[in-house]
């Protein structure tokens, strides 16, 4: 069994991908051709945002992001410890200081009500992330950022492309969100890619500036930009994918009740997260906490079933980090960091692959 199975995928596809893929190797405009503006165009309309701007992946979405919003030295971002390293690394780069903030036992995400004490004259964006695929309470978030005056609040949708929240998609909750393409994403293509998306004309141009070399105009750089494009591969990969990107998404909602369904039928000795009923989650993993990880895992593995651990050590205490931020204290990010497992997942996994994993899981962590 794969971790993440994306031969079905291509298998279910394969025409149209092949296709899609055959064009752009006619045509030949391999950076910027028309794929990527038709992709953008459907995105933006998935989403429900005005704008879309793809990128060469999740992390120059957030980098460019900072970018646009001009934030740097001196500036403070809030954003969560329990992620991955890509949510700090562009706060890190930009200059700013990451201030970090815990999470919820029950989701693994933002603790709002963390969020206010946390807020300085010098904070100029909150990030929070929809770990796991679940949008974090991004109305609340929004709330105490509007109070605050000058702090933008910046979602990373990395994991979470095609969840909801309160009835808008993932993504479009906020005045930036920012998602990965990376190919175990829920929406996945073949390589590297991602995608900025607002409603603000300004920051969506600054955006697609920041993307090409900070370039307004041929060879006219009004802005320090990076090198961070998506290509037209790429982008046309994924628009031959959104063919059944909603029945994935179904499915993807429909195998994470069942994976708590299973686990709760037969009492397996794991912890399961909530999906709040305001959201819905698009599972880029099932993750649940046990005790004895590693010795699970071994079982686990020993069975046949593949598992990951996302995340084992928490971002204020990677040694990167540590000197950056004072000293942090997150017992709830510390305490999953060491429970957490995620089990495999994705659309086309059956339900008997389902059941053979809830089964190795209840023999592997029984005691
Ligand atoms: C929460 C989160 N943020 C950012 C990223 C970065 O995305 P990418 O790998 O496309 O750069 C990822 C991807 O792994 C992620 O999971």
């Amino acid at each position: 069994m794969d971790f993440i199975d994306l031969r079905s995928q291509y298998q279910a596809l394969r025409t149209s991908i092949d296709a899609r893929i055959g064009t752009v190797l006619e045509h030949a405009q391999f950076i910027m051709g028309p794929e990527v503006a038709e992709l953008e165009a459907r995105l933006a309309l998935l989403t429900g945002a005005r704008y879309c701007v793809t990128v060469a992946s999740g992390t120059e979405a957030l980098l460019i992001a900072l970018m646009a919003l001009d934030i740097g030295p001196g500036d403070e971002v809030i954003t969560t410890p329990f992620s991955f390293v890509a949510t700090v690394e562009v706060i890190a780069l930009v200059g700013a200081k990451p201030v970090f903030i815990d999470v919820e036992s029950e989701t693994c995400n933002i603790d709002p009500t963390l969020l206010e004490s946390a807020i300085t004259a010098r904070t100029r964006a909150i990030i929070p992330v929809s770990l796991y695929g679940q949008p974090s309470d991004m109305e609340a978030i929004n709330t105490i950022a509007a109070r605050s005056g000058n702090i933008t609040v910046i979602e990373d949708a990395a994991q979470s492309f095609g969840a909801s929240y309160r009835g808008r998609r993932s993504c479009n909750l906020s005045t930036i969100g920012c998602t990965s393409f990376f190919p175990s994403k829920p929406l996945g293509c073949y390589g590297d890619g991602g995608a900025i998306f607002t409603n603000d004309a300004g920051l969506a141009q600054a955006c697609s500036e920041i993307r090409v070399h900070g370039q307004s105009a041929r060879y006219y750089h009004s802005r320090i930009g990076v090198g961070g494009r998506m290509d037209t591969l790429q982008c046309a990969i994924l628009l031959a994918k959104l063919a059944r990107f909603d029945w994935e998404i179904e499915r993807r909602i429909a195998l994470g009740a069942r994976y708590g369904e299973r686990i709760r039928a037969l009492g397996v000795q794991a912890g399961l997260l909530t999906v709040r009923p305001d959201r819905t989650s698009v599972f880029a993993q099932y993750t649940v906490l046990v005790e004895d990880r590693d010795g699970v895992q071994e079982r686990m593995k020993r069975a046949g079933i593949p598992t990951a651990v996302h995340y084992p050590r928490p971002l204020h205490q990677q040694p990167a980090y540590q000197q950056l931020c004072d000293a942090t204290f997150c017992p709830v990010s510390e305490d999953l960091s060491r429970r957490v497992i995620s089990l495999p997942m994705s659309a086309d996994l059956s339900d008997a692959q389902l059941e053979q994993v809830v089964q190795a899981l209840s023999e592997a962590t029984r005691r």
